[in-house]
């Protein structure tokens, strides 16, 4: 069968892999190959069990593959025969060098414009699908500029903004495609190819067009205005705390005013994935490269509020347990770093659990989905942690249980049979807000939810 475009997606990670997924689904007549240097990941998207834990995935990916979907670890070749190029490989915090531990790294990035370079025999757009800092498409422009066979490539930001746990929803029904371009003809026949893609499935008015800045500044952007909403409402669960005001009630109160909105306003233990915190310290570094130091602290305030509601979590954990949790079992409910997904990058559980092992607890961990990259998390702390599937079993004999990830499994358990079998006094801390607290409290246990008023038998 011909196909009347080739489209190859460099980088088949947890944006990579799900996008060309639909992308292949809405787009029959285009043929789609997804590369990668990890031949492991290649081998888990060929097969039954895929690398990433995603709602409606599997089925997505089952109804496309060998048809017009394709994964492979052949990049020189598939670099060759395609006219559309998507870069999707991961761009950390940096953890060397110049910009250590705020900047992006972009060698990943770099490896592949190269690569690109090296295997092309004709014309090509490249687009940015990797959250990358403003101005990148600038030297990835000179590097593709390098080549010496007249080739001409057209660079397109086309930043993604799906959430994991609801990536097939947010890429089939999302809020807005986002496509930046030079505003010269060529750059603006590139970018209406790319809508071209996306109009197959997504409203024309959703397709939001801009220069090409505008459009990797506004994915950072989109990120830490995100952030910055989820560290307002922990800041405020602190005050709600020491005043008797219930965060629940604050988040309806404000967020029923349509200037507000009532979304990411749930406090937490603070947010975890692996972009919100690597995109602001991006966005911090920028700022102050540009000399903006005002600018840089204001963002780097959300990211210490995140930290603190990490630490003040756990530091509460130790006053209401009698100020010591040393040798108690206190069991984890979720890992994760939000629910729907086995992902922990710099998932909060991770500093938490660090926190509590410090103070020499003993940790019991459950999650649906997350237990062995938890297992990798932790493993310098091998022996003092029991990994275990089943809830029950999991908080047998603790003296706590701190609920890390808002999973709707837990809200769900018999609390009786696990206060049965807990040590005395039983604590709950519900570090998501998820769980009945009024049941828990009658139950037996001493509950301490986020935001609100603790509710304990002690006199
Ligand atoms: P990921 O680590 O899951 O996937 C990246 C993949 O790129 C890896 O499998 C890696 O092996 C591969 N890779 C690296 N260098 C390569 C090279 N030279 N050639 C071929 N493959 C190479 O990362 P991710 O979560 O998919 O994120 C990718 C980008 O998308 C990042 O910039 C991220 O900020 C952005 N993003 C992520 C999300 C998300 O929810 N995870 C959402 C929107 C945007
Ligand atoms: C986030 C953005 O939502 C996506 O739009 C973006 O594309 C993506 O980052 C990215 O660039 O990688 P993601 O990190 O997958 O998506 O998940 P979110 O749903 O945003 O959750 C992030 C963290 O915030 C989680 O730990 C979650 O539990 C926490 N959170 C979220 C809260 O603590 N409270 C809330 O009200 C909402």
């Amino acid at each position: 069968m011909g196909f009347n475009k080739k489209i190859l997606c460099i980088g088949a990670g947890y944006v990579g892999g799900p996008t060309m997924a639909v992308i292949a689904k809405k787009c029959p007549e285009y043929i789609i190959n997804v590369v990668d240097i990890n031949e492991k990941r290649i081998e888990q998207w060929n097969s039954e069990k895929l690398p990433i834990y995603e709602p409606g995935l599997l089925e997505i990916v089952k109804e496309a593959r060998g048809k017009n979907l394709f994964f492979s670890t052949d990049i020189k070749q598939k670099i060759k025969e395609s006219d559309i190029i998507f870069v999707s490989v991961n761009t950390p915090t940096k953890t060397f060098g110049e910009g250590a531990g705020m900047a992006s790294d972009l060698q990943y990035w770099e490896k592949t414009a190269h690569e690109i370079v090296e295997n092309s025999k004709s014309d090509k757009i490249i687009v940015e699908k990797s959250t990358l800092p403003v101005r990148t498409a600038e030297a990835m422009e000179r590097i593709l500029k390098s080549n010496s066979n007249g080739i001409k490539f057209e660079v397109i930001s086309n930043p993604e903004f799906l959430a994991e746990g609801s990536a097939i929803k947010d890429l089939l029904d999302p809020d807005r495609v986002l496509i930046g371009s030079h505003l010269t003809d060529d750059g603006l026949k590139a970018a209406s190819i790319i809508a071209g893609i996306y109009k197959h499935w997504v409203a024309n008015e959703k397709i939001i067009t801009t220069n090409l800045w505008s459009s990797e500044l506004s994915k950072l952007i989109a990120n830490a205005f995100l952030a910055q909403r989820i560290s307002s409402v922990n800041s405020i669960s602190a005050l709600s705390e020491k005043t008797d005001a219930d965060i629940s009630e604050i988040s309806r109160a404000i967020g029923t005013d349509s200037r507000i909105g009532s979304k990411f306003l749930n406090a937490s233990i603070g947010f975890g994935g692996s972009c919100f915190k690597k995109d602001i310290l991006n966005l911090v570094y920028i700022a102050k490269s540009y000399g903006l130091s005002e600018v840089a602290e204001y963002w780097k305030a959300v990211i210490s509020m995140n930290e603190y509601q990490k630490k003040r979590f756990v530091s509460n954990m130790i006053k209401e347990m009698f100020n010591t949790i040393a040798g108690k079992k206190i069991t984890l409910f979720g890992f994760a770093f939000k629910a729907e997904t086995g992902d922990t990058r710099e998932s909060p559980a991770i500093d938490i659990s660090n926190y509590l092992l410090e103070e020499r607890a003993f940790l019991s961990i459950t999650d649906p989905q997350a237990i062995e990259n938890a297992k990798d998390d932790l493993a310098k702390s091998e022996g003092k942690i029991i990994f275990e599937e089943d809830p029950y079993k999991a908080s047998e004999n603790s003296n706590a249980i701190a609920v890390l990830t808002e999973w709707n499994l837990y809200k769900d358990l018999d609390y009786n049979k696990i206060y049965k079998n807990m040590k005395k006094p039983a604590f709950i801390f519900d570090g998501r807000n998820i769980l009945d607290h009024e049941k828990l409290f009658k139950i037996g246990f001493n509950v301490y939810p986020l935001g609100k008023r603790k509710l304990t038998h002690f006199k």
